[in-house]
């Protein structure tokens, strides 16, 4: 089940889409985050093709960013990343709710998410907001030496939208 966790971050945290002008600090915090980082180019083919790329905004720059492509009535997350400095923070789960409320808000059903069994962060972050793995891609990822599994996650929207509704009735009863 989706939690109702607190979802504002400890550090002041906005987003807005990405733009060209961001790519030299997007490409600069994936490759700060990924051993087999994505290159400018494949960020600049997610921008053109019209995929939703999102950059967090805190006060000394870009704090993170997202990129989800939608159709078809899923969604599927193709990257998310937060500056090492601000994880643990918070930042991640909103980052995950913002992309969450706009795949729901485009009438997507499911989305979808590849990731590495070895990224516990990341795969505690997917579970807390509700994922639950629905398969395995064998080979899928670069990896030292050779080549590493996905898990494959998938969370229903409408599950999301519920924990949502119950989340903002929580703060209206709280005040
Ligand atoms: C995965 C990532 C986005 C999480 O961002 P974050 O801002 O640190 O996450 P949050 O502070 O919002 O934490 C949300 C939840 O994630 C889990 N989590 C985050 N960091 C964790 C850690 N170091 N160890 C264990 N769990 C962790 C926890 O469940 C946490 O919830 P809790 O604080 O209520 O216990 C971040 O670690 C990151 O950018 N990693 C590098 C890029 C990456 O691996 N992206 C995912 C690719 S699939």
């Amino acid at each position: 089940m989706a939690t109702a966790r607190s979802e504002v971050p400890a550090v002041r945290v906005t987003h807005r889409r990405m733009a060209e002008a961001d790519l030299a600090e997007v490409a600069g915090l994936e490759n700060a985050a990924y051993m087999f980082p994505w290159s400018v180019g494949i960020f600049r083919d997610c921008l053109r093709v019209g995929y939703t790329c999102r950059v967090l905004e805190v006060p000394d720059g870009l704090g993170g960013y997202g990129i989800m492509s939608m159709g078809a009535g899923e969604a599927h997350i193709l990257n998310v990343c937060v500056r090492a400095d601000l994880r643990g923070q918070g930042v991640g789960r909103r980052l995950m709710a913002w992309l969450l409320d706009e795949a729901r808000a485009a009438g997507q059903g499911w989305v979808f998410l590849e990731v590495r069994p070895s990224n516990r962060p990341a795969i505690l972050l997917y579970e807390s907001l509700g994922f639950a793995p629905v398969g395995l891609r064998r080979g899928y990822y670069q990896a030292v030496g050779g080549r590493e599994d996905a898990l494959v996650y998938r969370l229903d929207l409408d599950v999301w939208g519920e924990a949502r509704a119950r989340q903002a009735g929580a703060v209206r009863r709280d005040g």
